[in-house]
């Protein structure tokens, strides 16, 4: 019998359809990978799922019983487990704490630190976190608050584990970790849906497919049999006849940044590197290697321990974002809930906030300049939503990023740097912002391009510099662009010493 059974979903907001009649089953012991672009209703299919919001219309049923919950707790309680696209986790309290919200282990009626700490131990160690469960979550990266996500899903017994773009922060090691996991639940009959936007990830780790487009069920397949091509014409409705822009040969011009000895902290190595007009250099190495660390320090975002930044031969002084931003740096971080959206504002307000100069006349704001401005981009970017005066609150998860992302692209500053561009963008909008990117380039503008994603870096980079534990471990150039040569640079730092 079907674990779960979903039959005329169907969830409105005011002015659009979410999900539109949508039915869905997924069997014990079975990977159910959910997919969809941007937008497509994949997060409020979750939402309904788990209780959090109510469906307008259709039937759900858990192991043939019906299934109606009407808050979180109740998905909870039926055995639904679920690892949201936004990470909720508490951020005062702390890693055991988070883990255990709903069920503190309690002797003689107090909460039993011991038992907590014994517990989340054993949960971390699941999952490979190698941290005090006392550590308060405020504390932790991104990467890891994911990791914690996953194990607080794992806690006590469950039935069905949805999981929404649970490793867009995660290394592939640790995404390999997840899929053990995995595979384990499986194993003993726990069904799973899984949502991603990588596709090697769903024939790697999923055993069917629904494809899901503006909030109707396109198709559900076996997904041994099928292509990348397949499931990319079921998901956006066309052909993408290329993974990547072309990129054309672009004269290296004059020379935009220059870092000198930078030093993040008294303890890591110093870092040089350059960057020229009309260059796309690329910055791969593992996660927690160093690149975003390095990247803020750049920008003034942290205050690096020592060394020099030059932007066209003039230093920028002042270690601070706003000195970053006159001096001609622009900085989209992979952290992108820090970046400031305004859930309360409209799309296009949002996106003007970096270069407001371009959309006033006479010191005032113009609205209709902001409004086209951000119709440009809005389109450019395949942003779905129902016009640029719609609050970013209502977008889909993957269309607020690519609303930060149309920010820095509109800032039209000398040189940019991008943390994680496309994570958690669709393979459809994943090759618009590619081509966004390399029309910058064209145009003479800068760009250091952070990326997990090794074959986006090798599309569309002039250069790749790669980071290894905190250091600088080489740079190739695009004539030499081969995928092992740059992973066994990422990987040599953390070899040193080691007899293979
Ligand atoms: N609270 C809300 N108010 C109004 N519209 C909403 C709200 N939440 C979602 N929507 C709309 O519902 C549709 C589906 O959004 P959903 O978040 O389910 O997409 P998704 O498939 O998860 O996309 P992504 O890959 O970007 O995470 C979108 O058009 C979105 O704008
Ligand atoms: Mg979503």
């Amino acid at each position: 019998m079907a674990v779960l059974e979903v039959s005329g979903l169907t969830k409105r907001y005011p002015g659009v359809t979410a999900l539109d009649g949508v039915d869905l089953e997924v069997r014990p012991g079975e990977v159910h990978v959910l997919i969809g672009e941007n937008g497509a209703g994949k997060s409020t299919m979750v939402r309904c799922l788990s209780g959090i919001e109510r469906p307008d219309a259709g039937t759900m049923r858990l192991h043939g019983r019906p299934y109606r919950p009407d808050t979180a707790a109740d998905g909870l309680k039926a055995g639904v487990r679920v690892v949201h696209q936004e990470l909720a986790l508490l951020p005062n309290l702390s890693v055991a704490e988070n883990l255990f919200l709903h069920h503190l282990p309690r002797r003689a009626g107090v909460v039993d630190r011991a038992a907590l700490d014994r517990s989340a131990r054993n949960l971390l160690a699941e999952v490979g976190l190698e941290l005090s469960p006392r550590t308060p979550v405020e504390r932790l990266g991104i990467a890891q608050m994911q990791l914690v996500e996953i194990a607080k899903a794992l806690s006590g017994q469950c039935q069905l584990l949805i999981m929404d773009e649970p490793t867009a922060t995660l290394t592939p090691k640790e995404t390999g970790r997840l899929f053990e996991i995995l595979r384990r639940l499986t194993a003993n009959g726990v069904a799973v849906i899984y949502i991603s936007h990588h596709l090697e990830e769903i024939f790697e780790i999923g055993d069917r497919v629904t494809v899901l487009r503006n909030g109707q069920h396109v198709v559900t397949r076996e997904i041994a049999g099928l292509t990348t091509a397949e499931l990319v014409r079921f998901m956006v409705g066309r052909d993408l006849a290329h993974e990547y822009p072309p990129v054309r040969a672009r004269e290296r011009g004059e020379e935009l940044l220059r870092v000198t000895d930078l030093q993040v902290t008294p303890a890591t190595p110093p870092l040089s590197l350059t960057v020229h007009a009309g260059e796309v250099v690329g910055v791969a190495g593992l996660v927690n290697s160093g690149r975003t660390e390095a990247m803020r320090a750049i920008f003034g975002a942290d205050r690096p321990a020592a060394g020099r930044v030059e932007v066209r031969g003039r230093p920028v002084r002042s270690r601070h974002p706003r000195a970053a931003v006159r001096a001609g740096l622009s900085f989209l971080t992979e952290d992108r809930k820090a970046q400031g959206l305004v859930l309360d504002l409209p799309i296009a307000a949002n996106m003007s906030l970096a270069s407001l100069p371009a959309v006033s006349r006479f010191g005032l704001l113009s609205r209709s300049a902001e409004n086209r401005a951000a119709t440009r981009l809005a389109e450019k970017l395949r942003v779905a939503s129902q016009g640029v005066r719609q609050h970013v609150r209502a977008l889909s998860g993957g269309n607020q990023q690519k609303v930060v992302l149309g920010r820095w692209l509109a800032a039209d500053t000398d040189l940019l740097i991008v943390d994680e561009p496309t994570r958690g963008i669709d393979v459809g909008a994943r090759y618009e912002i590619h081509q966004l990117l390399l029309d910058l380039a064209d145009a003479g503008k800068g760009l250091l391009v952070v990326s997990s994603d090794l074959p986006e870096l090798l599309g569309i980079c002039d250069r790749i510099i790669v980071f290894s534990r905190n250091a600088i471990a080489g740079e190739v150039e695009r004539a030499d662009f081969d995928a092992e040569r740059v992973l066994n640079l990422a990987y040599s730092g953390y070899l040193k010493g080691v007899s293979v």
